[in-house]
């Protein structure tokens, strides 16, 4: 089943690999006939093959539903655990090259609209949510309830502060650049276009406080998306929000992600914002 799985990066055998997928199956339980779960918590890295495959098989069982059928679960079990695989790889390959070294870090889980930080930050790297085209809440559902971020109770609350969704739509007076933007936007997705446009603008604003003059950032978001056949330009809003709320950009990234077909037709073009605070 895994053989074609690359295990060069975790040093990990095949076969044991192979025997810890087999004995995670018992454990498999489905939840509401839909959703499969493995009941298994995960440690802190290094992780033993058992946790390696735990955590590829619940991304499995996760993947959006389509697994029905033993062979379905092998499958997506085979693509996940690669995609782990070369993702770890290419960490590896650019903590070599970079000299990175890991630090200690805090993980703060709040709404960006509330957090009220201190501090003087050197820089911001993220990725806001993709347009009307990820559920974050929804699908990763059984990660976040699994791992004990929130419990099932909770969820409908956190889904309604996302980014961007337009019941959240606030009376934010936005700046004339962006109002364009909304404006041009197909007329079905016009609330959507505006609720995304202010909440990243509000949410970039907000981080600058907290951000030192001349912090660097970078921000991934895609380049398009397209709605009833007219495309809505993601990065170009983004990247007006960002020079609206104080930040200079200096470059924006072009990378080509061949074969996402999670994201629709044709290649799918992500963009990286480059710059700093001003
Ligand atoms: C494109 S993903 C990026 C995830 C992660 N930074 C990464 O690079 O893998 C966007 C993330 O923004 C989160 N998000 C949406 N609304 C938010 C809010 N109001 N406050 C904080 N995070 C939010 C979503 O849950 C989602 O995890």
């Amino acid at each position: 089943m895994i053989s074609r799985a690359k295990v060069g990066a975790l040093q990990l055998d095949v076969d044991e690999i192979r025997r810890a997928y087999s004995s995670l199956l018992p454990v498999v339980r489905a939840e509401r006939g839909q959703t499969a779960l493995v009941d298994v918590k995960l440690p802190p890295e290094p992780w033993s093959p058992v946790e390696v495959a735990a955590v590829c098989l619940s991304a499995a069982l996760e993947g959006r539903g389509r697994v029905r059928r033993p062979r379905d679960l092998e499958k997506a079990y085979e693509s996940e655990f690669n995609r782990l695989i070369r993702q770890l790889e290419a960490f590896s390959i650019l903590r070599r090259k970079l000299g990175v070294k890991l630090a200690p870090v805090e993980v703060i889980q709040a709404d960006i609209m509330e957090l009220d930080m201190e501090g003087e930050f050197d820089a911001l790297l993220t990725s806001p949510p993709y347009i009307m085209t990820v559920d974050y809440v929804n699908e990763h559902r059984p990660s976040i309830v699994k791992l004990k971020l929130a419990d099932s109770s909770q969820l409908e609350s956190i889904e309604a502060k996302t980014i961007g969704l337009p019941s959240r739509v606030s009376a934010v007076e936005l700046p004339e650049s962006l109002l364009s933007y909304v404006k041009e936007a197909p007329s079905d997705v016009r609330r959507v276009v505006a609720a995304y446009a202010s909440d990243v603008y509000r949410a970039f604003k907000r981080i600058r406080k907290t951000l030192k003059p001349g912090a660097k950032i970078a921000v991934a978001v895609g380049k398009n998306h397209r709605f009833s056949g007219k495309l809505v330009p993601t990065t170009a809003i983004v990247k007006k929000a960002l020079e609206e709320a104080g930040y200079r950009i200096t470059e924006v990234l072009e990378i080509k992600c061949p074969g996402l077909s999670a994201f629709k037709r044709g290649d799918w073009i992500e963009c990286i914002i480059l710059g700093e605070r001003i």
